[in-house]
């Protein structure tokens, strides 16, 4: 900001209280006032009158409409530009002094430049607008693993999710002021307008800036822009992970639990994986499973050689089609009140709707039109903004300022084709290269085309603030004497069959493969070693009472020889995309399963 033409300060904004002790915040928060001219600033203190004085506001403005105050108490539902849905990859950067630092996966901006652009955008943008300075803190309050972090924004609608989605207001500052830093991010939804919108991340300076757009993954910049790109750069120089993954425990009918972190890509099932209820047999003989994150996990290892995990965010910013009564019970029970639906359809009673809730018609679409049965009512990028606490799953431990230790990592995404329902790595190094390889069928959580195969690692091809080739190098550094690492895992819910079907019914019945993997990493579950990892046969995972066509049996337990030849030599270019920073030990992984696939 420092280069920018200070303009004069209204003597209002001038005079407002400082909401800090922090010499450094108050300093950052007027240089960013007097670049971007807000009639007012408001301290945000995390409090129930302060959310209801904002809600107050957006009600009158027309940002929020009041639901049904019978069916969904304390509920409102925000209808977004209709060009600004989704998070937009092609516009997010990540601006390190060398771009090789970035890497291929990110896109690229010197530091001055994307500065320069950014406060041309941010000058005056505030102008006849309030400035909220919301501080928060991703991570239980008290716990080491968490980080917090600033965000100024002139959106009303953003401070009430943050609200929801980070221990926001007086604990979090309090914690800033004691450690004296924190991550910077600037927010403006300026003219919402798609040509003036760029999400740029500066990670050496500790520093997000996001213009023009609302949309969470953009605007939210707790979630992605910080407990992702910025932690996940900062993770690689303290030793720790930061990670798109949901966290749950599984509990057995002895009362142990083994907790379990997935990285999915968006809208691949990581929020329903994480709040799954076991089928009914399972039920009757005391399985539960504890929600304790559905999108992030931050994880270091712990004294006793494990990793231990906990989750930053304090909301679930859910996708909404797709979830019902028998999909995700524990969603739905979940966003019952106290709830931002953001782009749903509305019955003629003021009920939130989407596809896949009910065979109710709604009244009218996301956009406000009348529904005319034209396409879906709902975006298919919908979401509910909503406390985890509300959650009937929640885990107790989720609190844990120290995290949970986990067993089990697993990978996984939307493959219509090839990859079967489970398989192990057989260790470490050949589980980062599992994690690498990951390819998965774009959604509608970002713009751009639908259904387009892409190899996303990790699930991080959005969120890694670093040059993926280093990332995996980060990962492979786990493995040292004294660590007790989790095993980790590869799934697919997502094959097909020759109708187009899912051959696996997934959802609740998914628990019968975590516990395939409990069992494996107790030693106890048979599999079958492949060039590919361990493959559990038929009999290996429980499928009592589960309806699975002759097609599926067959077809969700095979390895298939040549088309995982195909697969693993092209995951060698994808490699290669990353030039000589590679680690060698990935390349030998890969040339290993190449050589066993032809030799076998
Ligand atoms: P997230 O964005 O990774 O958290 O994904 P969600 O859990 O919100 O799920 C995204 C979409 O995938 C929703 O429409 C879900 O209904 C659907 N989905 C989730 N889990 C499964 C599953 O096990 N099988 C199938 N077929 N669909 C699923
Ligand atoms: P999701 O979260 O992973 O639950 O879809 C939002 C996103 O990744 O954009
Ligand atoms: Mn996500
Ligand atoms: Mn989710």
């Amino acid at each position: 900001m420092a280069a920018v033409v200070e303009h004069p300060i209204s003597p209002e904004v001038e005079n407002s209280t400082m909401g800090s002790q922090l010499d450094a915040l108050n300093q950052w928060v007027m240089d960013v006032a007097r670049v971007t001219q807000p009639d007012r600033i408001q301290w945000c203190d995390g409090s129930d009158s302060e959310f209801a004085e904002l809600v107050r506001g957006m009600e009158a403005d027309g940002t929020l409409l009041p639901l049904n105050s019978e069916t969904h108490p304390e509920s409102w539902l925000h209808r977004s530009h209709p060009d600004d849905v989704a998070r937009v990859e092609h516009l997010t950067f990540v601006c390190t002094s060398e771009r090789e630092d970035a890497g291929p996966n990110n896109h690229w901006m010197s530091p001055a430049d994307a500065h320069a652009k950014m406060d041309a955008l941010f000058a005056g943008c505030m102008r006849g607008r309030t400035m909220y300075v919301i501080p928060y803190c991703m991570g239980p309050i008290d716990s080491p693993l968490a980080r917090c972090g600033v965000e100024i924004t002139d959106s009303p609608y953003v401070v009430a999710n943050m609200r929801i989605m980070t221990r926001m207001g007086a604990a979090a500052l309090a914690r800033i002021e004691r450690e004296g830093r924190f991550v910077k991010g600037l927010h403006s939804i300026g003219e919402l307008d798609p040509e003036r919108r760029f999400i740029m991340h500066f990670p050496e300076e500790l520093t997000i800036q996001s213009y023009g757009s609302g949309y969470g993954g953009n605007a939210l910049l707790g979630k992605k822009c910080h407990a992702l790109r910025i932690a996940s750069h900062q993770a690689r120089s303290e030793g720790w992970l930061a990670e798109h993954m949901l966290i749950l425990g599984v509990e057995n009918p002895q009362g142990q639990t083994h907790y379990i972190a997935a990285a999915f890509p968006s809208a691949c099932g990581k929020t329903n994986l994480a709040m799954l209820i076991p089928p009914e047999g399972y039920r009757n003989e005391g399985w539960k499973v504890w929600t304790v994150g559905d999108d992030i996990c931050w994880m270091r290892p712990g004294p006793d050689g494990r990793l231990y995990a906990i989750n930053p965010e304090a909301g679930f910013f859910g996708v909404a089609p797709g979830t019902s009564e028998k999909s995700n019970p524990n969603a739905l029970a979940t966003i019952q009140r106290n709830t931002i639906f953001t782009n749903v359809g509305l019955t003629d009673d003021g009920q939130p709707w989407w596809e896949g809730l009910d065979d109710r018609k709604p009244a009218f679409d996301w956009r406000g039109n009348a529904y005319d049965c034209n396409g879906p009512a709902a975006h298919p990028n919908a979401r509910f903004t909503v406390s985890a606490r509300q959650c009937p799953s929640w885990s107790p431990k989720a609190e844990d300022a120290q995290g949970v230790p986990i067993s089990a990592i697993v990978f996984g995404g939307r493959r219509a084709s090839l990859v079967p329902l489970v398989f192990e790595a057989r260790d470490w190094k050949h589980g980062v290269l599992v994690g690498a390889a990951m390819g998965s069928e774009t959604t509608a959580a970002a713009t751009g085309a639908v259904g387009v195969m892409r190899r996303d690692p990790m699930a991080m091809k959005p969120f890694c603030g670093y040059n993926f080739a280093d990332y995996f190098a980060h990962w492979l550094s786990f493995d040292k004497p004294g660590a007790q690492l989790p095993k980790i895992f590869h799934v697919n819910w997502f094959r097909k069959g020759e109708d187009g079907k899912f051959l696996w019914p997934g959802f609740g019945e998914n628990l019968r493969v975590l516990e395939w993997m409990i069992e494996r990493v107790e030693g106890r579950a048979s599999a079958t070693d492949t060039p590919i990892g361990a493959l559990p046969k038929i009999g290996d995972i429980r499928l009592d009472g589960v309806a699975l066509s002759d097609e599926a049996r067959r077809v969700l337990f095979d390895f298939d020889r040549a088309g995982w030849q195909a697969e693993v030599d092209s995951l060698a270019s994808f490699l290669d995309e990353f030039g000589t920073r590679v680690p060698v030990a990935l390349k030998n992984e890969q040339a290993r399963i190449a050589a066993e696939l032809r030799n076998g």
